[in-house]
């Protein structure tokens, strides 16, 4: 089951059925799907995307999806989930634009980092990341992960993989 998470000022919690307008509106943000997944889908896609967070990812315990909030209102999205094309656990986090440009990406970042190290077990963290999003490349050089290697995907765009590694700082929250 996904569990809360606080950071200085963020909440990461499931997410309830009423989010669902909040979270359309963040993956229908093109500033914002441009660098998710597939890139941007129609809105029937993300509500059915939403949906499936219910009825297959915490029903059937898949990975971690947390909503992420900042005074009560949803401001962004994060996950925590194990994907073949890194061959581990990869973390994928979002904000909405009006939440850019504060920190609050690095929050949500570490935080998941830490809950895969402290919770989950991890002893190395991936991100996968599209070479020309400059934001989240410099968030993560920042929270020390390392370029691993890219992929060229079918239409030519280079991915790139990054991984941090678990380090003896990274203690566990019951030493924290
Ligand atoms: C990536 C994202 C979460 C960053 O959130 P944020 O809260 O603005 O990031 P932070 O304020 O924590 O900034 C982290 C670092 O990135 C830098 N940065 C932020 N936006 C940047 C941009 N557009 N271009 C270059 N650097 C940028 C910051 O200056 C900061 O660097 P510093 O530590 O050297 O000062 C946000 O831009 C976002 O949601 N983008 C759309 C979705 C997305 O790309 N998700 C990641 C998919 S891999």
């Amino acid at each position: 089951m996904t569990p809360t998470l606080r950071t200085e000022r963020l909440l990461l919690e499931p997410y309830i059925p009423e989010d669902e307008e909040d979270f359309v509106a963040l993956f229908q943000d093109t500033r914002v799907s441009q660098w998710m997944g597939d890139g941007p889908a129609s809105e029937a896609a993300d509500r059915a995307l939403f949906g499936r967070i219910f009825t297959k990812v915490y029903a059937q315990e898949l990975f971690d999806v947390w909503a992420v909030r900042r005074d009560g209102l949803l401001v962004g999205h994060a996950e925590i989930k194990p994907t073949d094309v890194v061959g581990g656990h990869e973390i994928i986090y979002a904000l909405a634009p009006a939440a850019w440009g504060f920190g609050l990406g690095t929050e949500v970042a570490e935080a998941i980092v830490a809950y895969g190290f402290d919770i989950l077990g991890l002893t190395k963290v991936y991100a996968t990341v599209a070479a020309p999003n400059k934001a989240s490349l410099t968030l993560l050089d920042g929270i020390g992960f390392e370029h691993v290697r890219d992929i060229t995907e079918d239409d030519g765009s280079t991915t790139r993989v990054l991984a941090r590694h678990l380090a003896a700082s990274d203690k566990s929250p019951l030493a924290r």
